[in-house]
């Protein structure tokens, strides 16, 4: 039985998707017992970005980097892991975040899995600090009232949803779009003292509503899982912020180049929609380190280039 439809997937990374897919599986029967099973929220570590490392991040990671050598990934990239890994295969550098959003582990919260694919390149780190216009498939794995995957190829958007009647990836929908106006935002408000002044720019004008400068109403979502921002920014539209701020450990925000912004704007600019650091599209840049951050401010068109307009 397959564990995704594989009509629509190039041929060369058809193994590399199936691994992702197999291993999602896993995750998300072991996310679906929860406190059934060990705990999956407990304290574990730390890894190099500082973060503190749950056991389900380190499981995660394990099991991705277990079974994507054998399907032709050379470079694996990790969160979790301090360095590049060179795996068993030969044609695929690929960047995860195994498990995004650890805060929601133990609240019942979607949470998810982030990879970004480049050809190997000349070695490990190079394969990696390159132009994110050079991925040639980016997507991730959502962990929530359903499972799902959403991966581009660089032609448009694939949305897959698992059945769990035979665990089968099946395709529910191709070439998403975000509408390029947006009456919904995405930002950590609990920073508000610590914004730059085109963010707090943005938020106040857009707090103003009908009667403000923007002359429309706004709604506010965080999740706290980068996945399911997205997730939702896809399904229906919306902004989503995590830029800079006064604190020097949140100088360049909080997401990472390699594992989570490159990936993430390659499906939104797939989309339709805008990534950019606040100025500058994502795709146009690159790591100079594999576990750097960096602002990050994408979905709909209008919003983001408004967000541009006050950045100057
Ligand atoms: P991760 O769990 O992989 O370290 O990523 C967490 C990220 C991302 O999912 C989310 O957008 C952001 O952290 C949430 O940050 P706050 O805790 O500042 O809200
Ligand atoms: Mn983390
Ligand atoms: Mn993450
Ligand atoms: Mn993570």
């Amino acid at each position: 039985m397959p564990v995704i439809e594989p009509d629509k997937i190039p041929a060369d990374l058809l193994p590399v998707i199936e691994a992702l897919c197999a291993t999602g599986i896993d995750v998300a029967a072991t996310i679906a017992r929860g406190p059934l099973g060990q705990s999956l929220g407990a304290g574990v570590g730390e890894n190099t970005g500082g973060d503190q490392q749950k056991a389900l991040d380190v499981m995660a990671d394990e099991a991705f980097e277990k079974a994507l050598g054998p399907a032709g990934v050379k470079y694996y990239a990790s969160e979790e892991q301090e360095s590049v890994l060179t795996l068993g295969g030969e044609k695929f550098a690929l960047a995860i975040d195994p498990l995004d959003g650890s805060s929601n582990i133990d609240v019942n919260v979607s949470i998810g899995t982030i990879f970004s694919v480049f050809p190997a390149g000349a070695g490990p780190e190079e394969s990696f600090l390159r132009p994110a216009s050079e991925q040639i498939a980016a997507g991730y794995i959502i962990f929530g009232p359903q499972c799902g995957l959403v991966v581009t190829f660089g032609s448009g958007t694939l949305m897959y949803v698992l059945d769990p009647a035979d665990t089968c990836f099946k395709l529910v929908e191709t070439g998403l779009s975000i509408p390029a106006s947006a009456k919904e935002y995405a930002i950590n408000a609990g920073y508000r003292r610590h914004w730059p002044d085109y963010v707090r720019s943005y938020v106040e004008q857009a707090e103003a509503g009908k009667d403000g400068p923007r002359g429309k109403d706004f709604g506010f979502r965080w999740v706290a899982s980068l996945v399911a921002e997205t997730h939702r920014i896809l399904s229906r539209g919306g902004v989503f912020l995590y830029t800079g701020d006064a604190r020097p450990a949140y100088a360049r925000g909080r997401l990472r180049m390699v594992y989570e912004v490159a990936p993430m704007a390659f499906l939104v600019e797939q989309a339709g929609g805008k990534a950019t650091n606040g100025k500058d599209p994502i795709l146009s840049l690159s790591a100079t380190e594999l576990h750097q951050k960096i602002p990050f401010v994408f979905g709909a068109a209008e919003e983001v280039d408004h967000v541009a307009g006050l950045h100057g």
